[in-house]
């Protein structure tokens, strides 16, 4: 797969400070060891130096000794990490109390590592549920400027050579938003459509998709993704959207031209938008188990700093790859806040 290759080079050429709040899992461990010696980032591992130590040793992990380590429980920053999170979260009901015990929280504290500077990225999951991932994050690092939801992605490496990108698309939301307003929906598409750009590295053609094309049914459903797809075009002119469209005239160049003629994307789309977390969900699943695709993600996005949720049934290739990914998210939202200055 050429696509991660060029990933893990970009990582390596400008290495990122990569949180794992997991960091006495071994799979992670094992994957932070590969990464440390590879130089694709630096690692930061939260939990108690001398247990990630003796986990290295007894698997063999000669390069752990390079990672910093951060005890939840004793460490520099402690008061200060206290001091953000109050000051961030006081106004929605948090005491001092509730801080100095959630600062103890590798989850928490990874976060806010982040938001105080002190690291760039970070990925957890393969202990802990998405919700549990994803609430600090969002209640932390929240969204980047301008953009009003996080979800998530899927690079799928299909077979279908014809579609996509020669057979690589990108799907979403796949993992967070249950079930997306017409303002979220646009928000999904268009910060999708960045990681079409940034991570899968090529230019994006997004359908938003539903169960009628243009116009062919009606339905409060129909209703969602044809004010979202207005709503998107509205939030990045600069990017080729439509909607609504069926997934055959969003793919097929036969049936866009009976279904949706005139469309600038159909027919040729690669990027998936579709309207509900059921609909995401299940697609990405049915590609990846009936039709042999490789789905890499979910890749968080929307976030003002790369935070990225693991499967709980991950391997540590899997957080090896997501580590990469994720320094890729954060080099380019770097850059980007950089052009807003
Ligand atoms: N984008 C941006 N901000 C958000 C989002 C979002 N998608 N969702 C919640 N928030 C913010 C809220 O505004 C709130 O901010 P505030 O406290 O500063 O006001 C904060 O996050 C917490 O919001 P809650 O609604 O209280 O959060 P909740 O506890 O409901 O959790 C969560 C949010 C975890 C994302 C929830 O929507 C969820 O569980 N989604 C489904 C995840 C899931 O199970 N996915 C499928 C499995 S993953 C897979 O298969 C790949």
């Amino acid at each position: 797969m050429d696509l991660i290759q060029s990933i893990l080079a970009r990582a390596k050429a400008d290495r990122q400070r990569i949180v794992f709040p997991e960091g006495t899992e071994k799979r992670t461990l094992v994957a932070a060891d590969r990464l440390l010696a590879d130089e694709i980032a630096d690692i930061i591992l939260i939990g108690k130096s001398s247990e990630i130590k003796s986990i290295a040793a007894y698997n063999g992990l000669e390069h752990i000794g390079k990672a910093i380590f951060i005890d939840p429980y004793d460490h520099p920053e402690k008061a200060a990490y206290t001091d953000l999170l109050y000051n961030l979260r006081q106004k929605k009901g948090m005491t001092p109390e509730t801080a100095a015990l959630l600062v103890e929280n590798p989850l928490y504290l990874g976060c806010l590592m982040i938001k105080a500077g002190d690291a760039d990225g970070e990925i957890a999951g393969a202990l802990n549920t998405t919700g549990d991932v994803l609430r600090p994050a969002l209640q932390i690092i929240k969204t980047v400027p301008g953009m009003n939801s996080v979800s998530g992605a899927y690079l799928m490496f299909t077979k279908a050579e014809q579609y996509g990108e020669h057979g690589l698309l990108v799907f979403a939301d796949c993992a967070v938003i249950p079930n997306p307003t017409p303002a979220e929906l646009a928000g999904i598409a268009v910060t999708s459509a960045h990681t079409a750009r940034a991570i899968a590295g090529f230019e994006p053609r997004v359908a938003m998709l539903s169960f009628s094309t243009k116009g062919s049914a009606s339905h409060a459903m129909v209703d969602k993704v044809v004010e979202a797809t207005r709503l998107a075009k509205e939030m990045a002119p600069d990017i080729q959207i439509d909607g609504e469209l069926q997934t055959d005239a969003a793919l097929v160049a036969g049936i866009a031209a009976r279904k949706a003629p005139g469309s600038p994307i159909a027919g040729k789309a690669n990027v998936l938008i579709f309207p509900s977390l059921e609909a995401g969900n299940i697609a990405y699943k049915l590609v990846e188990r009936l039709g042999g695709a490789e789905a890499v993600g979910p890749v968080l996005q929307g976030m003002a700093a790369p935070v990225n949720d693991l499967s709980r049934g991950c391997s540590s290739d899997d957080i090896y790859k997501m580590a990469a990914i994720s320094a890729n998210q954060a080099i380019g939202l770097k850059a980007a806040a950089n052009n807003y200055r």
